[in-house]
C-alpha cells in the first residue's frame, strides 16, 4: 500500500487530497497547524489515516514529523499562505511582516521540509515530492502584477524545489542508483480551485476535477521523470526548465570496474571532449 504524506492536510485543498487518497486506498498521513481549523480532519474515521501536528515555520516540528514518517512514497507540500489581506495588493502596500510571513510558509517551509526529508527521499525508489505552487508563481507568465508577496514567495519556492530535484538526482546517481528509478521533486499549479484561496472566485474549478487532473500529472511525472518544469493541473508546463547536466549521460549505474577503466581513458586524453568532461563530472 502506498503511503502519502500531505503537509497542510487539514482543510481546503489539503483536506480534499486527504479524502481523495484515502478513497484510492492509500495510507495517508495528514498534518495540521492550527487545531481550530482542523476539526474536519479529526472527524474522518479511517485506520489508514494518521493525523500529526506540524507548523512548517518551526524546524523542530519538521524534524519531529520526519522522525515519525519514514516511509512516505509521495509527499505533497500543500501548506501555503497568500501573505496579504487585500486582494491584488501592489508592491507599495505590502508590509515587511506580510512579506516575511509569505516567505516563511511558501518558501523556507518547503526548503526545510525537503532538507529534513532528504535522507528519506534518497531511500525511496520512484518517490514523488509535489510542491503545491501556483500559476502566479511564474514570472514568465506575469502580465497583470499584484499578489506581490504571494508571487515572490511561490516563485522562490519553485526555485528551491528545482534546486533540490537536481541535488537529489545527482546524489541518487552518485550512490549507484538508476536514473529510471530516481525520486522526482516538482512544482505543480492546481489552477483556480473552489477551496480556501479560490473559494467563491468566478471560474474556480470544482475540487474533484482539480484533484483528478493533478493526480494524472503526478503519475505522469513520477513515471516519465520529467520534473523539468512548472507543471499545471492540465498536464502542460507553465515553464519549461533545461534538463540537468547530470542526466545527459547514460542512466546505468557506474560499476567500479567500468569507473576505473573510464578514469584511465580520460587520464590519457590530452584534449578532453565535451562528453568526457560530462563523464568526469559524473565520476566525481
Ligand atoms: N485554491 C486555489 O485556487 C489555489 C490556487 C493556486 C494555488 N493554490 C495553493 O494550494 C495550496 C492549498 O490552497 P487552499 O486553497 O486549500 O488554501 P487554504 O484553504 O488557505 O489552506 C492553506 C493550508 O496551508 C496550511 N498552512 C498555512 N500556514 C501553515 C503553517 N505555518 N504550517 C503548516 N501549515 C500551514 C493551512 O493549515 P492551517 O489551517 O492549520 O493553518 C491549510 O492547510 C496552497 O499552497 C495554495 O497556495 C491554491
Amino acid at each position: 500500500m502506498k503511503h502519502v504524506l500531505i503537509i497542510g492536510g487539514n482543510r481546503g485543498l489539503g483536506l480534499a487530497w486527504t479524502k481523495y487518497y484515502l478513497a484510492e486506498g492509500y495510507k495517508v498521513t495528514a498534518t495540521y497547524h492550527d487545531r481550530d481549523n482542523s476539526q474536519a480532519i479529526f472527524d474522518i474515521k479511517s485506520k489508514k489515516l494518521n493525523v500529526l501536528e506540524c507548523d512548517v515555520t518551526n524546524e523542530m516540528n519538521i524534524t519531529a514529523l520526519a522522525d515519525k514518517v519514514k516511509d512516505a512514497d509521495y509527499i505533497i507540500y500543500n501548506a501555503g499562505t497568500k501573505g496579504y489581506k487585500v486582494p491584488f495588493t501592489t508592491p507599495d502596500k505590502i508590509t515587511p511582516q506580510e512579506r516575511e510571513f509569505a516567505m516563511k510558509v511558501n518558501c523556507y517551509g518547503v526548503d526545510s521540509v525537503m532538507r529534513t526529508f532528504l535522507p528519506i527521499m534518497l531511500t525511496r525508489k520512484n518517490g514523488v515530492f509535489v510542491y503545491m505552487s501556483s500559476g502566479v508563481s511564474s514570472t514568465l507568465d506575469n502580465a497583470s502584477g499584484g499578489y506581490h508577496p504571494y508571487r515572490m514567495s511561490k516563485a522562490a519556492g519553485n526555485s528551491a524545489v528545482r534546486n533540490m530535484d537536481i541535488f537529489v538526482t545527482q546524489t541518487w546517481l552518485k550512490n549507484g542508483n538508476l536514473a529510471s528509478e530516481r525520486p522526482v521533486l516538482f512544482a505543480l499549479s492546481p489552477g483556480l480551485v473552489d477551496t480556501g484561496m479560490g473559494a467563491g472566485v468566478g471560474g474556480a474549478m470544482p475540487v474533484k476535477q482539480a484533484l483528478e487532473e493533478m493526480d494524472k500529472v503526478i503519475e505522469n511525472v513520477g513515471k516519465s521523470k520529467d520534473s523539468h518544469g512548472l507543471w499545471s493541473h492540465n498536464n502542460t508546463k507553465i515553464e519549461n526548465y533545461v534538463e540537468p547536466n547530470v542526466l545527459k549521460v547514460p542512466s546505468q549505474p557506474i560499476l567500479p570496474a567500468y569507473q576505473e577503466s573510464v578514469k584511465k581513458l580520460l587520464h590519457c586524453q590530452s584534449k578532453p571532449s565535451i562528453h568526457s568532461m560530462v563523464l568526469r563530472t559524473r565520476l566525481r
